[in-house]
């Protein structure tokens, strides 16, 4: 057996998880953990919701995989339709993966391959921002603008396809506004860009920090007067987390290619989506014919399967309408709990039950880790963004059929833990 190496985090201190229900999380020595987190902002619909189970089971017995290049199948088929429906104006074509890195992928290629396909193959840089995260993947990777998941070994192979551009955000801003993206645009020649990707409202890089309404205006007009594409990442945004389909749709605006992932089939299964707009897949199909994309399992029915069963829950649920009311019941709390204890927290943001408290800059650089870890300890599981000083804060994010029984209890864990880190007691805090 090879040693791990001595720097390798070690994960022995995790619990054990067994088994989970709704919005909770039970150890081996069941202990309760209430998923403030919703896993990684994947697990939307709750654990062991029995409609997608019984949807999981159907299939199972029915039919688990066939190749898309040698059958269709119909949960797929019934799936794409659906994601037609709900997907941002003008989308036509559906392209599926297994993670967020390989839609960011795919996106990346069908963005080379539509300007190479246009005579615009000097076209291949890539605009993204600081802070950014897009995914493990070479590609995706590098265009992540988080310093803290790069290593310098990794560089040589991030640097060989893509020519990134970081577009960075004021001082003090956790977000770049059209300033310094145009900036960033002149500075490279628009004629060299090939796609600009954002996250319309940050995740694990920039805590839940949204692009401004302006900003995001201004990358729509601007992307399509210069011939670039507009790739916005969904990954963690995206099936209703924001209370509207896509975090896109709280500014108006259609990308050329949207992608998402984990809430697509609410943690129970991988699957990712990749959206062409019509534009794009009109000049892919021409003059070459399509490009080779997706893998061994994509389009796999029992994901499909569970997908659909998911949308369905969403629907059938009203939980978009659900996430927007129990997400200004979280905003209220969150922002009671910055007032109560202001020398730790500056404020919070986000949109719907996509949501961050952001720690003061004046604490130390590991405090959103303890409050965390204080949080586990007070039976409540979160996660861990940012990026640096400004950015560093923690993910709050429970599932989409939150009750306002749980908003709730999540905040008083959370103020446990607060109390915890601050070195008070939560009642006389
Ligand atoms: C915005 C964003 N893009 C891409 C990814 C990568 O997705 P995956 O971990 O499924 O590869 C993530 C994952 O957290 C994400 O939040």
């Amino acid at each position: 057996m090879i040693p791990a190496p001595a720097t390798a985090p070690s994960r022995t201190a995790l619990p054990v998880a067994a088994w989970a229900k709704g919005p909770y999380i039970y150890d081996a020595d069941g202990n309760d953990y209430l998923d403030g987190s919703s896993g990684v902002l994947n697990v939307n619909v709750g654990h062991a919701h029995p409609k997608v189970l019984q949807a999981i089971e159907a299939q199972l017995g029915q039919l688990t995989f066939v190749h898309r290049t040698q059958f269709r199948n119909d949960p797929a088929l019934r799936l794409t339709e659906r994601l037609l429906a709900i997907a941002p104006a003008k989308t036509a074509a559906v392209e599926y993966s297994n993670s967020g890195s390989e839609a960011n992928e795919c996106a990346l290629r069908l963005a080379f391959a539509y300007q190479h396909r246009r005579g615009k193959a000097q076209r291949t840089v890539i605009l993204s921002e600081e802070p950014s995260y897009h995914g493990m993947t070479a590609g995706a990777l590098s265009i992540t603008g988080s310093p803290n998941k790069r290593d310098p070994s990794v560089e040589p192979l991030l640097g060989a396809g893509v020519h990134r551009v970081l577009v960075r955000p004021r001082p003090g801003r956790r977000r770049a506004t059209h300033e310094e993206w145009g900036q960033a645009l002149l500075g490279v020649g628009p004629s060299k860009v090939a796609a600009i990707v954002i996250e319309p409202l940050g995740g694990a890089s920039s805590g839940a920090a949204p692009i401004d309404i302006d900003t995001m205006h201004w990358l729509r007009r601007e992307t399509r007067n210069n011939g670039i594409v507009l790739i916005a990442d969904e990954v963690m945004s995206g099936f209703g987390r924001t209370g509207r389909w896509w975090a896109c749709d709280h500014s108006s605006i259609a990308p050329d290619i949207l992608t998402s992932g984990k809430g697509v089939t609410g943690g129970y299964t991988s699957l990712a989506v990749t959206m062409i707009s019509e534009k794009v897949t009109a000049a892919i199909a021409e003059p070459l014919g399509p490009i080779a994309l997706g893998h061994t399992m994509s389009a796999n029915p029992l994901a499909c399967a569970a997908a659909n069963a998911v949308l369905s829950v969403i629907e059938d649920e009203a939980l978009l309408s659900n996430a927007a009311k129990t997400g200004t019941l979280l905003t209220e709390a969150l922002q009671a709990l910055c007032d109560r204890y202001p020398t730790l927290l500056s404020d919070q943001s986000g949109i719907g039950l996509m949501r961050a408290l952001h720690i003061d800059a004046g604490q130390p650089a590991d405090t959103n880790k303890r409050i965390i870890a204080a949080a586990k300890e007070s039976g409540l599981v979160l996660c861990t963004a940012g990026i640096g000083t400004t950015t560093n804060s923690v993910l709050v994010a429970p599932p989409l059929n939150s009750t306002p029984e749980l908003i709730d209890e999540l905040a008083n864990r959370l103020d446990k833990a607060l109390a915890a880190v601050a070195g008070i007691r939560a009642d006389n805090a």
